[in-house]
């Protein structure tokens, strides 16, 4: 693994965050709200997961970025609450060092430098949800061995995904930091190819490409207020026989 140059900051729940040093020693941009990383998980992208409450069988789910692996973990949380519905989880993660620890910890059972990290975040979400930490962590283990957790590297529009979706957690850096993930012809191509119904995006942003984007594949977009100090974020349904 890269040695790799990250701090990680304690947000306004308890919850922590990361954010990398560039080469020029400034700190890039952190991965969640300072107001509170799994409070605006929960916000954000549990809606995605609750879409999915009546599927019975096997959904798939689009997860960019893995970051600290806080959608993951809901993942596991929702598998566990609604024994009819498996997912199978695509994750996109760019950076080699959080592919490699999310693995490490959960499949392989090693020590990593973010166990303590992935300890809070189990520690929270078996809080919210009611669940033993041990259980989620056990679940996420289960999924990795159906193979039903698949870790990719970046994203982009010469690595697109050839699956369909019934769920994608949109949560990219800004577009400030990776520009190319908010484009209209990107965001359009991976809703037009990538979606299959029924399919619930969320992600905490909300910009004129993406509604567009959205409403041009059918997508009904819910009016959502943005996490904390963000007027608004973007939540968007397609159900059966919608289109
Ligand atoms: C906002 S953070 C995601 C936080 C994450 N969902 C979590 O639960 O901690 C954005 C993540 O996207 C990753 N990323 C940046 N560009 C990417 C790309 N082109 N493809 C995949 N991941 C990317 C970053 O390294 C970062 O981990």
């Amino acid at each position: 693994m890269n040695q790799i140059d990250y701090k990680i900051q304690v947000t306004g729940d308890g919850s922590p965050s990361l954010c990398f040093k560039s080469p020029s020693g400034d700190y890039g941009e952190l991965m969640h709200s300072r107001d509170g990383a799994i409070t605006e998980t929960l916000f954000i992208y549990q809606p995605v997961l609750d879409a999915l409450k009546e599927f019975k069988g096997m959904a798939n789910v689009l997860s960019i970025g893995l970051g600290l692996g806080y959608n993951e973990i809901l993942c596991a949380c929702f598998e566990l609450q609604n024994p009819n519905c498996q997912l199978r989880i695509f994750s996109y993660e760019s950076v080699e060092f959080l592919r490699t620890s999310f693995q490490s910890r959960f499949q392989e059972n090693q020590d990593t430098e973010l166990n303590s990290v992935y300890q809070n975040i189990l520690d929270r979400a078996g809080e919210h949800f009611s669940l033993p930490a041990t259980k989620i962590d056990d679940q996420i283990k289960k999924i990795f061995n159906r193979g039903d957790l698949i870790i990719r590297g970046s994203l982009n529009q010469n690595a697109r995904p050839q699956e369909k979706f019934n769920g994608i957690f949109y949560d990219a850096f800004s577009s400030n930091t990776t520009p190319e993930l908010w484009t209209e012809e990107f965001l359009n191509d991976l809703i037009e190819l990538n979606t299959q119904d029924p399919c619930c995006l969320s992600t905490y942003a909300a910009t004129g490409k993406l509604k567009r984007a959205l409403l041009k594949n059918g997508f009904h977009l819910e009016k959502r207020e943005g996490f904390a100090n963000k007027r608004e974020s973007t939540l968007a349904h397609r159900f059966l026989d919608q289109k």
